[in-house]
């Protein structure tokens, strides 16, 4: 019921999904003169290396040999059929996860921590900056600075730094600096959007440093592909010929690129997306260029958005608070490529605990947003008796979330 590769089968390229989108992306604008940008524009904060990443036509591109053998500390990580969630559902589906939990930071967000924090490294830059929600990618960016030698200043949206204590230790045991976004305002929750807005400010003034972000842009997305490219291998050692859907979980896409768009080429593959009710980006957004940050500091990217001042409210899904999504994730919801489905936060806890209670493991809440999309699949085809493959990606554990299980359990949570 689990499916693991050998380090030796680990990918050694990433898979470009750029050629394979249904038309080319418009480029990003820059944020003054509304013209579009030259790898130029973006050197202050992004090494060459991820620049050229950014707007690639390669098919693959090749993972450099010291970034695979940080990887191979827990990668490839685990292909799981939940055989005990099937049973509990009654459903004809077979449903499989990637374990992206086992990572040293708990989630999938060091596969582009790792790359990026070496790529700086390597062009000569001390210091990154970065925002994190909640917690998960701060701590993914604090371990791989760690590990290349560079100092890292974390900017954590304020509700999650009040809510996630333990994220803000793990960063800090890793050497992070972490301060609580927006640094200007006491009383403000924060969002994504006004964190990025301070590291950008903080890289672009000062020499030594790069911004890093963790989701949303193209080089992130084609560093996450490791997910999909060894999911493929482990669905064929399962003796599936492709699933019939893949979800995942989307806050600007990072892990829902990675698990998905592998499968992009094959045409047959639905490909679904699942974010909160409360910040329905994809659901409910308009498709238009916009702002990454709240500030407007940043590019202008042509995304599905609810507006850059759009400040969601402060549910246990921090990492899905973002008003935006990726360029690439939105051009295939346009193209009707890919489906996007919102959930209100009880009905993700509910199936949350579900899955803690058949299979074992406690995911992040971010992570149990797929985990509903992957139930009711199950349950649909329970329905229409059919026998549906299901993928998901199970992007982290939950075990320093356990304050938003406290409230679920004891009725504290509000939709
Ligand atoms: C465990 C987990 N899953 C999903 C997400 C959503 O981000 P993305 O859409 O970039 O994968 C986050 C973001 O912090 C996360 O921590």
């Amino acid at each position: 019921m689990r499916w693991n590769l050998s380090p030796d089968d680990l990918p050694t390229a990433w898979f470009n999904v750029a050629p394979h989108l249904p038309a080319p992306l418009e480029p990003p604008l820059h944020p003054g003169t509304r013209e579009p940008l030259g790898p130029e524009d973006l050197a202050p904060l992004f090494p060459v290396a991820l620049i050229a990443q950014e707007v690639s036509a390669e098919p693959t591109i090749e993972i450099p040999g010291p970034v695979l053998d940080v990887l191979r500390l827990w990668r490839p990580t685990p292909l799981v059929r939940a055989t005990r969630l099937e049973e509990a559902l009654g459903t004809p589906a077979r449903i499989y996860f990637k374990d992206e939990s086992v990572s040293p930071a708990g989630s999938h967000k060091p596969n582009t921590a790792v790359p990026q924090a070496y790529y700086n490294k390597a062009e000569g830059v001390e210091r990154l900056t970065t925002e994190t929600g909640a917690g998960q990618w701060g701590s993914a960016l604090a371990f791989a600075s760690s590990l290349f030698g560079l100092e890292c200043m974390v900017y954590m949206v304020r509700a999650s730094y009040e809510q996630k204590p333990y994220r803000r230790m793990l960063m800090e045991t890793w050497g992070a600096r972490v301060l609580p976004s927006p640094v200007d305002d006491a009383t403000h929750p924060g969002s994504l959007g006004s964190a990025i807005s301070d590291a950008v400010r903080d890289a672009a003034g000062r020499e030594d440093s790069h911004y890093s972000l963790g989701s949303v842009l193209n080089h992130v997305l084609l560093h996450q592909t490791i997910i999909g490219l060894e999911a493929k291998q482990q669905l064929e050692l399962a003796g599936e010929r492709l699933p019939d859907v893949v979800i995942g979980s989307c806050g600007g896409g990072s892990n829902l690129g990675g698990i998905s768009l592998p499968f992009v080429p094959d045409a047959g593959v639905r490909l679904v997306a699942v974010e909160p009710e409360s910040c329905p980006t994809l659901t409910a957004g308009r498709f238009d260029y916009d702002f990454g940050d709240t500030a407007g500091l940043t590019p202008l990217l042509p995304m599905y958005t609810l507006g850059h001042d759009f400040v969601p409210p402060p549910i246990h899904a921090g990492g899905l608070r973002y008003h935006g999504d990726s360029p690439i994730i939105s051009s295939l919801v346009k193209a009707g490529r890919m489906e996007a489905i919102a959930y209100p936060q009880s009905k993700v806890f509910e199936a949350g605990v579900q899955f803690a209670r058949t299979q074992g493991t406690v995911p992040a809440p971010e992570t149990a947003h797929a985990i509903r999309a992957a139930i009711d699949e199950a349950l649909a085809a329970k329905e229409q008796g059919e026998e549906r493959v299901i993928l998901f990606n199970y992007s982290g554990h939950g075990l320093l979330d356990l304050s938003a299980y406290d409230d679920y359990l004891h009725d504290r949570l509000m939709d």
